[in-house]
């Protein structure tokens, strides 16, 4: 009997803060993950150097390293990042301009999570992350990017979202994504 290796969704935070509301919102997804799917939550973003294209030669730096074979071993990737001043935050900006220069993203089945509940709805954050990802040449599954606001006071000790509306529409997202995953199911 032949066994099928489980499928993998990357979650990429683009927050470094303790009690993220972002990251909470990616543990909530991979509370969802349909059978033959196993998430893996990427935690190096602080550990990142600065992109440069001194630095991006064969070999690198090891965080960059293992950003990318994690990129590389996904088969979908799914994002939620805060917004600072209007746009990415810094860090996360970073990890992605250290996407470019490698094909790892190329037709990579991508969505995002927008957590936020400000006025605004991060809006400025998100157009930029379509931006920055055009560069990338991912692939947007649009059907599975979700504005779901989340509140603090929402998330649970285990860092998990309880609100069952919530975790409904955060479920939804995760199946449009992994279904449109080449090994989806
Ligand atoms: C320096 C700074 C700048 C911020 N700028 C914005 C902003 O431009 N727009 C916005 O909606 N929220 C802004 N915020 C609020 C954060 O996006 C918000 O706290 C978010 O929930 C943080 O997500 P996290 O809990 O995952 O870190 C800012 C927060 C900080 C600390």
């Amino acid at each position: 009997m032949s066994v099928h290796p489980a499928s993998t969704l990357l979650l990429v935070s683009g927050s470094v803060r303790r009690g993220t509301v972002n990251s909470a919102a990616l543990a909530t997804a991979a509370s969802t993950l349909p059978g033959g799917w196993q998430a893996t939550m990427y935690s190096g973003l602080a550990d990142l150097p600065h992109f440069s294209p001194d630095l991006d030669t064969d070999g690198g730096p090891r965080p960059v390293l293992d950003l990318r074979a994690a990129i590389r071993n996904a088969d979908a990737l799914l994002f939620s990042t805060p917004e600072y001043a209007g746009t990415l935050p810094g860090a996360f900006k970073n990890l992605l301009e250290w996407t470019i220069g490698d094909t790892v993203m190329t037709g990579k089945p991508v969505a995002w999570l927008n957590p936020s509940t400000a006025p605004r709805r991060a809006a400025g954050t998100y157009q930029a992350l379509r931006t920055v990802l055009a560069y990338t040449a991912a692939r947007i599954v649009e059907d599975a990017c979700l504005d779901v606001p989340v509140e603090r006071g929402q998330i649970g000790a285990d860092g998990v979202v309880t609100h069952p509306d919530v975790r409904r529409r955060i479920g939804g997202s995760v199946r449009a994504l992994t279904a449109s995953a080449p090994n989806g199911r």
